[in-house]
């Protein structure tokens, strides 16, 4: 998984960095990301898209992991940024993110977060829903400001991890529904402000993706509108942008895609619908955030106590679980995990790995063939560079964990570990 390698000490290495060494130095649970692994899959899709010869964005979805660090690293690639909050776009100002390749999503943006986005002239807002259409429109006005948007359509299409399901009636929180006209009367709208200038449309139809069929599903039903909307009003999309979504392998059942495949299969559908219409190829954008990170991230524990059930089941705590990890409690998502300090010995047991969280289902990993492990081991568990670290919680006062970036045999903290004072910065006393 990733590129984590046994060195010659017979332990875990990433990004040539001894995986005890970081343990020892920064402490556990402590996350771990291969840089140049996330460097490989920017300029995978970057690549990718040039080799077809299409004009594009690839812009990283920074709710899979936001920190300065990283938004400057998605900037040493040429990546754009997408972000969902003003907490997302603060970072990325501090990191000095180039504010023309910032896009703003989400399906309720508050005002003050719309006036922050017009403060710094970011690239685009991709407006999910009427009442903000009118928000943002209202806020130009008085500012006289032009903004570009997108506008984020569901296509009607619900892609689930290994197969999609065609909803007649889309039933979702995001965007404006393609079907029953919401679209075209949100574009119509748009057309008609002074204000707003619409790009093109979007449409992101889910995550962890292993298929190409839902895109192309939801390429094709937008161009057919987008030729329906330059027959009506004459429009021309200048950008499509299909979201985020493709899958990578937490474990062995996974069979994602190689992330080129997914790029080529879009262009080359978009292509051939487009060759049905008199409409120009628009840029094509995509906004990934697991398939760029996912695999890049581990995170190293260490085991603590353990119960056996007689006849039943060893469980062994490690010294996190869902504070740092909330995937397995929250979508029953399944790891790989090895020991760092002897990767390689036979398993000699099944285990279950338990959280410290006070709850029955805090679980990292139900059924893991280990070695026999004790006190002071150190876990390993894999693929957890998305939605780890920016899912991570102070549930039970669980300080956060730091972040380390690893590469070319160097190791480099991005974000400080929690302190339990810093628990406390916020609490005032009882008056
Ligand atoms: N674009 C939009 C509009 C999105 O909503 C998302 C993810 C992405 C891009 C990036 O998707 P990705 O390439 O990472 O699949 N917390 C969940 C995942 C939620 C994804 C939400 N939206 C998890 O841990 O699996």
């Amino acid at each position: 998984y990733g590129t984590a390698q046994v060195n010659a000490k017979g332990n875990l290495e990433i990004g040539g960095v001894d995986t005890m060494d970081l343990a020892a130095e920064h402490g556990t649970p402590l996350y771990v990301y291969d840089v140049a692994l996330i460097r490989e899959r920017a300029r995978g899709f970057k690549e990718t898209f040039e080799r077809l010869g299409v004009a594009a964005q690839v812009a990283y979805a920074s709710k899979a992991f936001s920190s300065i660090a990283m938004v400057q690293l998605a900037e040493e690639e040429g990546l754009s940024l997408d972000v969902v909050s003003a907490g997302e776009l603060y970072t990325a100002l501090a990191a000095e993110f180039p504010v023309e390749r910032i896009h703003f999503h989400g399906n309720n943006k508050s005002e003050e977060e719309l006036i922050m986005a017009l403060d710094h002239n970011i690239g685009c807002i991709v407006v999910d829903n009427f009442s903000e259409l009118a928000l943002l429109e209202e806020i130009c006005e008085i500012r006289r400001q032009k903004v570009n948007i997108l506008l984020r359509v569901t296509p009607g299409i619900e892609a689930h991890t290994h197969d999609y399901i065609l909803t007649g009636q889309e039933d979702s929180k995001f965007g404006f529904d393609l079907q029953n006209g919401q679209a075209e009367e949100a574009l119509e709208s748009s057309l008609r402000s002074e204000w707003l200038q619409v790009l093109g449309l979007h449409c992101h139809i889910g995550s962890q993706i292993f298929e190409t069929t839902g895109f192309l599903l939801a390429a094709k039903k937008i161009i057919d509108k987008l030729a329906e909307f330059h027959d009506k009003f004459g429009y021309v999309s200048k950008v499509l942008n299909l979201g985020g979504g493709f899958g990578i392998r937490y474990t062995e059942e996974d069979q994602p895609l190689p992330a080129a495949s997914y790029v080529d299969a879009i262009v080359t559908e978009v292509k051939d619908q487009l060759g049905q219409t008199d409409l120009p190829m628009p840029e094509i954008w995509i906004e990934p955030g697991r398939s760029l990170v996912g695999d890049a991230g581990l995170t190293l524990y260490k085991v603590g106590s353990e119960k056996v059930v007689p006849n039943l089941r060893k469980y062994l705590a490690i010294d996190g679980g869902m504070s740092d990890n909330i995937r397995p409690a929250l979508y029953d998502a399944k790891y790989e995990a090895v020991l760092a300090n002897r990767p390689l010995d036979q398993a000699e047991e099944t285990v279950a790995i338990a959280g410290k969280c006070c709850e029955s289902g805090d679980m990292l990993i139900w059924d893991l063939p280990l070695p026999k492990a004790e006190r002071g081991d150190v876990l390993a568990v894999f693929c957890t560079g998305a939605y780890g670290y920016s899912m991570s919680n102070n549930y039970n006062r669980i300080p956060r964990p730091a972040v380390v970036f690893v590469e070319n045999g160097i190791s480099h903290l991005v974000v400080k570990r929690e302190s339990i004072e810093d628990l406390l910065r916020l609490d005032l006393q009882l008056q």
